[in-house]
C-alpha cells in the first residue's frame, strides 16, 4: 500500500488528515507537529501517529507531549508527503528533506510557482490539467482562490473558448479562517501584485485573465466577481446556470444572501469542519450585460483544496484515469451528496 505522510497540522493539514485516515487505499503514517502545543490533542483523539522535528522532541517531552519519531523518520518511510507548511515553508521541506531522500511531495497553493523559491514546474487544477501531473514528483495543489477561478473558467472555455475575448476577476478574500487565532483587523487591504494571475495562468494560457485583490475583515469564505468579456453577446442565463449545474464541486445556488449564510448552513448541515468543498454560484446575482457576463461566486476557502489534493494524489501515484479518480474522492467527501444538500436549502 502507497504510504502517505502530511508535514504540517495547520487548517489544510488536518482538514487532509481526517479524510485521508478513512480513505482504505492509502496507508496514512501520521502527521507532523511543529509546535507542542494543544492542537496535538485533536491528532491524539483521531489516533493519528505525530512526528516532530528532531531538534523539539524535548520540548514535545517537557509538556508530555508523546511522539512517535521524527519528521524524518516520517519522511523516510513515506512513498509521498503532503506538505502542508505555513506559506513558503513548503520550499525549505523540499531543500532539507524531500530532495535529499528522493521523495516526491504534493505542495500547497502558498508556495511559489515562479522564481527562486519554486517549489514545482506545474499548479494543479483537476478541472484542467490532472493528466497533466501522471508521474511527477513535485506538483503545487492551486490555493483555494485559484482552484475556484479554474473550476468556473474552463467550462466557459470548453463551451465558449473561441468567444470569450478576456476575463477579469476581483477576489474579496477573507481576512482568517474560522480557527485562526490571528485578529481579524478593520480595513480593505489591496494586494498590489495578486499572485493569482500568474498561477492560474500557469495551467490556463488563453483567453487571459486579470486579477485584483482585496482583504475583507470576514473569517467567512472569499467571494470573486468574475468578468467573463465576450467577442460579440454573452449567452443567456439559463445557458450558463445549466453549464455549471453538471460541474463537480460547484453548486449553484438561488437564494443565499452572503457567505456567512452557506457557511453556516454547511455547519447545521453537519459538513466536516463546516466546510463545502466547494464553490457557490449565486444565480441571484448572475448578470448578462452587452457582451459581459458578470459571475459573482463564493469559494470556501479551506475546503476547496481538500478533495483537490485527494485527486492530485491519485494522479501523481497512480496514474488512475481521470472519471474513477472524480468518482473516488466523490464518495470519500459526498461531494455530490452535499452540494444537492445546498442546492436544495438555496433554491
Ligand atoms: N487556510 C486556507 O484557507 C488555505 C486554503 C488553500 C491553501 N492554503 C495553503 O495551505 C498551506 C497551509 O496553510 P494553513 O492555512 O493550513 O496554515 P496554518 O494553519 O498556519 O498551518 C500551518 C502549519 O504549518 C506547521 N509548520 C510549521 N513549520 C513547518 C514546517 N517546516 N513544515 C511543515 N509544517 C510546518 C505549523 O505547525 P505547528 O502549529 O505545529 O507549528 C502549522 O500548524 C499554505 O501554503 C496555504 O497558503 C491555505
Amino acid at each position: 500500500m502507497v504510504k502517505i505522510f502530511i508535514n504540517g497540522f495547520g487548517n489544510i493539514g488536518r482538514r487532509i488528515a481526517s479524510a485521508l485516515a478513512t480513505d482504505k487505499e492509502f496507508q496514512f503514517l501520521g502527521v507532523a507537529k511543529y509546535t507542542p502545543d494543544e492542537r496535538i490533542k485533536e491528532a491524539y483523539e483521531q489516533h493519528f501517529d505525530v512526528y516532530a522535528p528532531e531538534e523539539n522532541l524535548d520540548a514535545f517531552k517537557k509538556m508530555g507531549y508523546d511522539v512517535a519519531g521524527t519528521v524524518k523518520e516520517a519522511i523516510q518511510k513515506s512513498d509521498l508527503v503532503i506538505d502542508a507548511a505555513k506559506d513558503g515553508l513548503g520550499y525549505d521541506n523540499k531543500e532539507k528533506y524531500y530532495i535529499p531522500m528522493s521523495k516526491p511531495a504534493i505542495f500547497q497553493g502558498g508556495e511559489d510557482r515562479f522564481g527562486e523559491r519554486s517549489v514545482a514546474d506545474m499548479i494543479h487544477n483537476s478541472r484542467v490539467n490532472y493528466e497533466k501531473a501522471f508521474g511527477k514528483k513535485y506538483v503545487i495543489q492551486g490555493s483555494c482562490n485559484v482552484t475556484g477561478l479554474g473550476r468556473v473558467m474552463q467550462p466557459l472555455i470548453d463551451a465558449y473558448g473561441k468567444d470569450i475575448k478576456r476575463f477579469d476577476a476581483t477576489l474579496i478574500r477573507r481576512w482568517a479562517d474560522l480557527e485562526d487565532k490571528k485578529e481579524v483587523k478593520d480595513s480593505i487591504e489591496w494586494d498590489r501584485d495578486p499572485h493569482h494571475q500568474n498561477d492560474v495562468g500557469d495551467f490556463i494560457k488563453t483567453p487571459p485573465l486579470y486579477v485584483d485583490a482585496f482583504k475583507v475583515p470576514s473569517r467567512m469564505m472569499h467571494l470573486h466577481q468574475l468578468y467573463v468579456r465576450f467577442n460579440n453577446h454573452s449567452p443567456t442565463k439559463e445557458a450558463i446556470i445549466q453549464l455549471f449545474e453538471k460541474e463537480f464541486g460547484i453548486a449553484v445556488l438561488h437564494s443565499a444572501k452572503g457567505t456567512a449564510d452557506v457557511r453556516k448552513k454547511a455547519m447545521d448541515l453537519g459538513f466536516p469542519y463546516g466546510d463545502t468543498g466547494m464553490v457557490h454560484i449565486h444565480a441571484d446575482v448572475l448578470k448578462i450585460q452587452d457582451d459581459v457576463l458578470k459571475i459573482a461566486y463564493s469559494d470556501d476557502q479551506t475546503g476547496m483544496v481538500i478533495p483537490e489534493n485527494h485527486i492530485l494524489l491519485q494522479a501523481m501515484i497512480l496514474r488512475r484515469n481521470k472519471k474513477d479518480a472524480m468518482e473516488r474522492t466523490d464518495r470519500l467527501f459526498r461531494m455530490s451528496e452535499k452540494k444537492r444538500l445546498l442546492t436544495k436549502e438555496f433554491q
